[in-house]
Order: structure tokens, then C-alpha cells, then sequence
């Protein structure tokens, strides 16, 4: 499947990032980045601890700084953070590097995927489905101005979601 370029998956909380990105990299033959991930495991800390800490803005220093190092690697699948299309020049590096997917998903499946998750600093700050009303109001042109296509994962499972990024990123 190298007739596919670098896949970038971007979208909110909750999109199911992590889980659609695992599967298209396993039936692509591709390995798998998630940024969060990635940040926690150079930092030894994981994201809570680095909003506490740091602050949001430390947060997104190692954000940007992680996105160029995995967005400038050949033929991956990477997922980033619900955050990571707020710096205009991360948008930019995201386009340049690869195809994005926006995965779109409804606030109602956010919240049920959120619910029991404590490392998202973002969803403490006030109430879960407020927040994520917001940052919906404030990202979602941001993430449709970055991506390629967008793709709907709250009307049906992951396999379905991945056969169809596969079907319309091939060239
Ligand atoms: C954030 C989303 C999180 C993580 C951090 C900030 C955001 O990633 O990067 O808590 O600003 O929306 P996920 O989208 O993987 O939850």
C-alpha cells in the first residue's frame, strides 16, 4: 500500500484517533504514531502532569515541537492531539507533510468516550460538555481548513471509518 502517502488524523477528543489510526496502520502495513503518546513517553510524564506543570502553553511547545518530528517521517499513520490545528504553523507543517483526515464525531459520542478519562486536562476546566461545545465552536473550521477530507466515525464502527479513508486517500 506505499501508493498512499503519510496519513494525518486530526479531529476532538473522543473522535476515536487512537483507535482508527491503529487500525488503518495495521491493514496498511504502516507504523503508528500518536503524538500524545509520544510526548508522554519523551517527557516521562503524562499529559495532566505536564498541563500542571507546564502550563497549557508548555504543553503546546512539546505539541509542535513532537508534529514536526513524527509529520517529517515517511509513510506513517499518525494521530495527533485535539489540539494540535490550533498554531497555524502546525496546520501548515500537517498539510505539508501529508494527507489529513478530519475525523468529525457529534459532542453526545465525545462525552461518552471522555467520560472516565482523567488525562485530559481540558475537560477539568469547567463542565465536560461545555468545554467541548466550545472548543467544537472554535476548531471544528480549523480542522476543516487543514484537512483533506473529512470523515464521520460517530455514525458507524472503526473498520467502516478505516475502509473508507483507504478508499478515498488512494491516488
Ligand atoms: C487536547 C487533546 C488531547 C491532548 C491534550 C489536549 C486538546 O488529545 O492532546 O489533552 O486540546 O483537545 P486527544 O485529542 O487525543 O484526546
Amino acid at each position: 500500500m506505499q501508493d498512499l502517502p503519510t496519513i494525518i488524523l486530526v479531529g476532538p477528543m473522543g473522535a476515536g484517533k487512537s483507535t482508527i489510526g491503529r487500525l488503518l496502520a495495521a491493514e496498511l502495513k504502516r507504523e503508528f504514531f500518536d503524538s500524545d503518546h509520544e510526548i508522554e513517553a519523551r517527557c516521562g510524564a503524562n499529559i495532566a502532569w505536564i498541563f500542571d506543570v507546564e502550563g497549557e502553553r508548555g504543553f503546546r511547545d512539546r505539541e509542535t515541537h513532537m508534529l514536526r518530528e513524527l509529520a517529517g517521517r515517511e509513510a506513517i499513520v499518525l494521530a495527533t492531539g485535539g489540539g494540535a490545528v490550533m498554531r497555524e504553523d502546525n496546520r501548515q507543517a500537517l498539510r505539508e507533510r501529508g494527507t489529513v483526515v478530519y475525523l468529525a464525531t457529534s459532542v453526545e459520542q465525545q462525552i461518552r468516550r471522555t467520560a472516565r478519562d482523567r488525562n485530559r486536562p481540558l475537560l477539568r476546566q469547567g463542565n465536560p460538555e461545555q468545554v467541548l461545545r466550545d472548543l467544537f465552536a472554535k476548531r471544528d473550521p480549523l480542522y476543516r481548513a487543514t484537512a483533506d477530507l473529512t470523515v464521520r466515525t460517530d455514525r458507524r464502527g472503526p473498520r467502516a471509518v478505516v475502509n473508507e479513508i483507504i478508499r478515498r486517500t488512494k491516488r
